[in-house]
């Protein structure tokens, strides 16, 4: 970075950003859902509202308080985050989805309470939720005004995972942990990433970088400034 540092440095823009799990109701009483807890979604945010940005922080069910300064809608379902994000998204410069979504939700959600007498097991069966990051990166406009980066917690193919996550949801920048790294994962204040950015156009290959461990509040920050320096086609 040769530029001063500006204390605002992404004034004028509205960044929109998702984060926490979904709730998926199976009857009145009970739900399916993630061990997500909002921390990494929270702190981006944060961030970006610090940075001047003009934040809307989309959020599923989690325990933490709204960052001042930034319009929270909170959401349930993978649906419900579906609409709110589809509402924002037209107007959004930088979209960063850090949410844990619920990739299935109950087909027939029982209207009454589930009873267990009488059953020694049941079946449930689950339909597949929208792709809210596929669907903002199949409409993202594509004079590189508007700058889409997904998140990947995986177990195992890493890279392999993420670089298929990258081009097929046509996101700019792809954020991926390993479950498994020391530091990354579920509730943690740090986390360690590889982050993949989306070659020059036809370029093909992703540009791969590995990141040390870091608390959230500065990977917030670090991905922050490199989204907005794609958003004005700058190197850096
Ligand atoms: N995502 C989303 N809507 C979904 C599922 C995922 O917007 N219905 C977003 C997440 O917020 C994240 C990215 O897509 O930014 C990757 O999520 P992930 O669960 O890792 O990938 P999937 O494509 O769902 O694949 P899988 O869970 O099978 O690894
Ligand atoms: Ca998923």
């Amino acid at each position: 970075d040769d530029q001063a540092p500006s204390s605002s440095p992404l004034k004028g823009l509205r960044v929109l950003v998702t984060a926490g799990p979904t709730q998926e109701p199976l009857d009145p009483v009970r739900y399916l859902t993630n061990h997500s807890t909002g921390k990494m979604g929270y702190a981006i945010a944060s961030a970006a509202a610090e940075f001047g940005a003009d934040v809307t922080l989309v959020s599923g069910p989690v325990a933490l308080t709204a960052p001042d300064a930034v319009d929270v809608v909170r959401v349930m379902t993978a649906q419900d985050m579906f609409d709110a994000v589809a509402d924002a998204f037209p107007a959004a410069d930088i979209t960063i989805m850090a949410a844990a979504v619920g990739d299935f939700r109950v087909a027939e959600i029982a209207p009454e309470k589930i009873k267990k007498a009488g059953r020694s097991s049941i079946t449930v069966e689950l339909v597949s939720n929208p792709d809210i990051l596929a669907w903002a990166g199949e409409r993202k406009r594509d004079d590189g005004s508007q700058i889409l980066c997904g998140f990947a917690m995986e177990t195992e193919h890493l890279i392999r995972n993420a670089e298929k996550k990258l081009t097929s949801k046509y996101c700019d920048m792809l954020v991926a942990n390993n479950l498994r790294d020391a530091g990354a994962g579920f509730g943690t204040d740090t986390n360690v990433v590889t982050v993949l950015t989306s070659g020059a156009e036809d370029a093909g290959t992703p540009k791969i970088e590995h990141w040390d461990k870091m608390d959230k509040t500065v990977l917030a920050q670090r991905l922050l400034l490199r989204l907005a320096a794609l958003r004005s086609g700058g190197a850096s």
